[in-house]
């Protein structure tokens, strides 16, 4: 039944746009959204936590199959772990590093895609992430590949980080995300990459609204 319910599968490098993209097309079509990186930053704040190692895979897969998330707007970034609002702590960078390295766990992510599957309701639903149209929704009927020059995606989160007031340095911010999306393409497990049948949109010289269009574009056919 839930295979009928139409997705946008919305994958990328980070940086590309993907997260306000996404919000903004699930919003005009009124379908759900799912932030997939959130979940993976998610985890990764109860790794810090818990004082697990980074490579204590067991312990991590047991505190992924027990993560009890809420998205109490459904839109913005605000995410509550066991009651509590982390939403401050998961869009540091340390949190984006620590997400990547977990997330290269093959047991890990397996034990979070039925939560993430569970977001399939209807009318419909915007996911975006990473591997959201070559594994988690391989069915889905529209794929799309956001992507940008590194210049630009490091640009765009610099002034994203400042804007909330967290403080970065250019240089550094580029060389972690390089650093970041290369461990995220060479993962052996669900690697960064173009699902078959994605149409591929570089955003480095469009508007959001000229973004959305195009994806509404997509999705209407
Ligand atoms: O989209 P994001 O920057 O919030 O994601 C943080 C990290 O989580 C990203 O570097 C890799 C991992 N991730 C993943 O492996 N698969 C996804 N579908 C989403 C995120």
């Amino acid at each position: 039944m839930s295979t009928r319910i139409p997705v946008v599968a919305l994958d990328g490098p980070s940086g590309a746009g993907k997260g306000t993209v996404a919000r903004a097309l699930a919003r005009t079509l009124g379908w759900h959204y799912l932030d997939s990186g959130a979940i993976y930053r998610s985890l990764a704040v109860a790794v810090l936590d818990s004082g697990l190692a980074l490579d204590d895979v067991d312990g991590i897969v047991q505190l992924a199959s027990r993560l009890d998330l809420r998205f109490p707007t459904g839109e913005t970034r605000q995410v509550l772990l066991n009651g509590v609002d982390i939403s401050d702590r998961i869009d540091t960078e340390t949190c984006g590093n620590t997400a990547s390295k977990i997330a290269a766990y093959g047991p890990v992510r397996k034990a979070l895609l039925q939560k993430q599957r569970d977001f399939r309701l209807a009318p419909g639903l915007v996911a975006d992430g990473r591997d959201m149209g070559t594994v988690v929704f391989t069915d889905a009927p529209i794929k799309i590949f956001l992507t940008a020059s590194a210049e630009e995606r490091a640009q765009r989160r610099y002034k994203q980080l400042m804007e909330k007031g967290i403080d970065v340095n250019l240089a550094d911010l580029t060389s972690e995300i390089e650093e970041r999306d290369r461990r995220d393409r060479e993962r052996a497990e669900a690697p960064l990459k173009m699902a078959d049948g994605a149409v591929l949109v570089d955003t480095s010289e469009l508007s959001i609204s000229q973004v959305v269009a195009r994806c509404l574009s997509l999705v209407k056919g």
